[in-house]
């Protein structure tokens, strides 16, 4: 059933005219890599200030507070030239392992980012801590450093192969 959806997406006009266009395929590929500085680049900063290594004197609600807005206008703009760039080639795509497992860790790192806001939100006490941050931040820095590292690779890999 999803190959097949995957076929009919494939078939439709919009993405054969995006698959098969000199310039608008570069474009939005450019476009969604360019996005990276603007999404994993900023949430890089937040991870860095959880694991102990940037910012330390920084309260992390500071940092994050900082750089929520670009960081999530970058993430949304990845996402839509993301599935531009899906749709054009849903077919060779859908069987991928390095892409499916793109989307995975991209679930992972999304899971994790919700789980820590939630904790944060019923009993947070990370956003104006001066230091150190608590244990299960410094884990949820690490998922999200190690997710992304990997989301990166993965995309080269899915686009170029090894
Ligand atoms: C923040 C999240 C994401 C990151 C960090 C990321 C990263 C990358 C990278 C580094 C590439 C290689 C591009 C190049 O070197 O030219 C790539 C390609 C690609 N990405 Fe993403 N990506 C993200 C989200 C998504 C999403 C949500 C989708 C679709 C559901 C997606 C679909 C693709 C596709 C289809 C390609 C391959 C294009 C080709 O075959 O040439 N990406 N991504």
């Amino acid at each position: 059933v999803l190959l097949e959806l995957c076929q009919r997406i494939y078939d439709a006009s919009w993405s054969t005219a995006l698959r098969e266009s000199q310039y608008m395929f570069p474009l939005v590929e450019s476009l969604h890599v360019l996005s990276l500085g603007a999404s994993v680049g900023l949430v890089l900063w937040i991870d860095l200030r959880f694991i102990g290594v940037a910012l330390g004197r920084r309260p992390p609600g500071v940092v994050i507070g900082a750089l929520r807005v670009p960081m999530l206008a970058g993430f949304g703009l990845m996402a839509l030239t993301g599935v531009m760039l899906f749709c054009s080639e849903a077919v060779r795509l859908y069987p991928s392992v390095p892409f499916r497992t793109k989307l995975l860790l991209l679930g992972v790192a999304g899971l994790n980012a919700l789980a820590f806001e939630w904790r944060e939100r019923t009993r947070g006490r990370v956003a104006s801590s001066a230091g150190a941050v608590p244990g299960y931040a410094r884990t949820a820095g690490w998922v999200s450093l190690l997710c992304w590292i990997g989301v990166i690779a993965l995309g080269r890999w899915t686009a170029y192969g090894l």
